[in-house]
Formats: C-alpha cells, structure tokens, sequence
C-alpha cells in the first residue's frame, strides 16, 4: 500500500492532487503538507494528516516520512517561471536544494519520488512545433534551468542509487480550485474568472502567442498514472513531455464567446512574461508518453470552456 507524502500541497496542483489520491489510497495514507495551513483549504487539511513543512528543512521532512512510514513522495513545491525571474535566489534554493534534500531521502529511505518538470525546460534555440522528447535545453529562465537540472538530477539518482524517480513536463494548467501560483500561463485561467466577472479580460499574453495547454483533471490523471505504470516500459522517467492543446489568447476567446458572446479581449503586454513565453515550444510531440505509459488526455479547449464556466459559475456565484 502507498504511503504518500506531498510536498507543496497547497499550490494549484496539490490542492486537487491531495483529494484524488485521497480518494484513490485513502484519506489515512496521503499526508498533505506546505509551508503554513491556508484558510482557504481548512476542509481538505482537515480530511486527512496535514504537516507544515519547508523541503529545505531536510530534517523535519525526514521526521515526518519516518512518522508516517511513508514510502512514496511528491514533491511539489516549487517557485514557478514568472515569480522565478522576480526571486532567481528563491528559485534556486527551493527547486534545486529541496529537490536535492527529497532525492537524498528518496535514497536513505528507499522511498518512490515523482517531480514534475515543465515546458520550461526549453529555450529559443529548441525545434518550436512538436518539440521532440529528446532535443536542445538551452532555458532562459532560472525556473527552466531548475527544472532541466532537476529532470537530470532525478534520472541521476535512479541510475546511481536504484531511487525509484518519475515525472512529466507538464505543460499550462487550466484549474478552477486554486490560483495558479505566478506562473506565465496564468492567464489562461485569469481569462475565466474575468470573463465571468467582468465580460473582458486584459491579456499579459500577446495575441499569437501558441502555448501548450491542460486541464486539471487530465494532470492529475498523468500522475497517478505514470506514479503506477509498470517500470520497465518506462525509458524517459523524470522528463515526459505531456500535451494536451495548444492555443493562444484568441482561441480562448474565440471558444469564451460560444458561451459569452460579448466576451472582449484586449492586450497589455507584460514584456518579462511574453519573453519567457517566447521562448517556450508552440506545441510538444508527446508520443513517448502515449507509447511508454499510455497517456491520453481527455480534454480539449472547448471542454475546458465549457467545464470552467460551469464550475466558476458556482464557485463565484455568477449566474449569467
Ligand atoms: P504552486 O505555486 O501553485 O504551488 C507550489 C506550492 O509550493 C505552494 O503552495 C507553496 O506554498 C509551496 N512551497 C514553496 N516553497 C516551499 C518550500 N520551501 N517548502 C514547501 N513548500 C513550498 O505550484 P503548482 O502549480 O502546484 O506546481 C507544482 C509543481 O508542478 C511544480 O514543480 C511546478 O514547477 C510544476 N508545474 C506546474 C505547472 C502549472 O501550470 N501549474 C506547469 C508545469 C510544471
Ligand atoms: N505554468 C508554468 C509556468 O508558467 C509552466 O511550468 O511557470
């Protein structure tokens, strides 16, 4: 039976993560934990075991695996692209020092450890249209050149140690629980919100600007999935490129408007996020994933619209 420790729990992809794994192991065997508990999420700390934890604290963390016999982690926490280039300092020492100090637990304590890595891993000078899995990783970004050492680190620790380490590239991801956490695809999830609220929404993002894409649900899906696939189909452990859409900010318009047909969209271009942006694939090949692990994502950009609307609806408690 897993034992789950995610780390990072409260952030856009923990707060949904810690539910369905919840569901999936029990309530028990998934122990949820972040920097501080957070108003906001009193409902899902209080469904199961909840710990305040900083991963550069490797001490505490390894008290707490210990305290819960836990044999599995998912390390979440991380500094995201657009807070990275605002925090370089930050970005470093979270995403490479706490990613050291898990891996370094992963090996003393035999445990399983799934990081996810990013699109960002690329750079201008990698193919832009269906980025092969393997290619150039030249990142502009302290959060890109994390995740590239990350992705080695953990293959690293697999080869020399026998740690049992797996993780995707996961591309933007579409949420309607939590806000993303400063990222540069954020506003592909501002862009529901304000549709909602207000009938426009001012982009940070440029028009034409193709950028892959997921919905929550499918990311989720990803990592249970690759978390249970059999290990010796997987050749690519820590670096899986995943897709599941690409688009730019007038696709998103476009499908907002087949429910909000007065839906506007004007620009005001944030000149550090469009950059890292630019720098990023149009689209990612995701066939080695689809071939080593079966991944196959379920959503497109009209199901997201129309999901997200619905759920926001509620949520915001908006009923036009
Ligand atoms: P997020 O910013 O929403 O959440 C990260 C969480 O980590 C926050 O709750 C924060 O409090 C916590 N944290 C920060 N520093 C910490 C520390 N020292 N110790 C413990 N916790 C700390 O991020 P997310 O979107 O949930 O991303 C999770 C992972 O997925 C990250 O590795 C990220 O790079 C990756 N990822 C996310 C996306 C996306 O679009 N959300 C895309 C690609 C990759
Ligand atoms: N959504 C993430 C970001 O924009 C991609 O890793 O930083």
């Amino acid at each position: 039976m897993r034992k789950i420790l995610i780390t990072g729990g409260l952030g856009q992809i923990g707060s949904e993560l810690t539910k369905k794994m919840r569901d999936i192991y029990g309530n028990d065997n998934v122990v949820m934990s972040d920097m501080k508990a957070k108003d906001t999420h009193k409902d899902l700390i209080e469904s199961g075991p909840f710990e305040v934890l900083d991963i550069l604290d490797k001490e505490k963390m390894g008290n707490v695996i210990e305290k819960y016999k836990i044999n599995t982690v998912v390390n979440l926490a991380a500094i995201l692209s657009a807070v990275g280039e605002a925090k370089p300092g930050l970005c470093y020492d979270v995403n490479m020092n706490g990613l050291y100090n898990v891996l370094e637990l992963g090996r003393e304590k035999d445990l399983s450890v799934f990081t996810p890595s990013s699109i960002a891993v690329f750079g201008e000078s990698t193919p832009k249209d269906k980025t092969p899995q393997d290619t150039i990783m030249r990142p502009e970004t302290m959060y890109g050149v994390t995740k590239v050492a990350g992705e080695n680190l953990c293959d690293y620790y697999h080869r020399k140690f026998g740690v049992d380490t797996r993780g995707v590239r996961f591309p933007g991801l579409i949420s309607n629980d939590t806000l993303p956490g400063g990222g540069t695809t954020d506003y592909a999830v501002h862009i529901y919100y304000e549709a909602l609220r207000k009938k426009k929404y001012t982009s940070f993002i440029d028009k034409g600007t193709q950028m892959d894409m997921m919905y929550m649900p499918d990311a989720l899906n990803a990592i249970v999935q690759l978390l249970e696939a059999d290990p010796t189909r997987l050749k690519h452990r820590n670096a899986f490129n995943i897709t599941a859409m690409s688009f730019d900010p007038e696709d998103m318009a476009a499908s907002i408007r087949k429910h909000i047909p007065e839906f506007q969209l004007d620009y005001d271009v944030d000149p550090v996020r469009q950059s890292i942006a630019n720098s990023w694939p149009n689209s990612l090949d995701d066939s080695e994933a689809r071939a080593q692990w079966d991944w196959n994502p379920e959503y497109l950009l009209d199901d997201v619209t129309a999901d997200m609307l619905e759920k926001l609806r509620i949520k915001l408690n908006i009923m036009c």
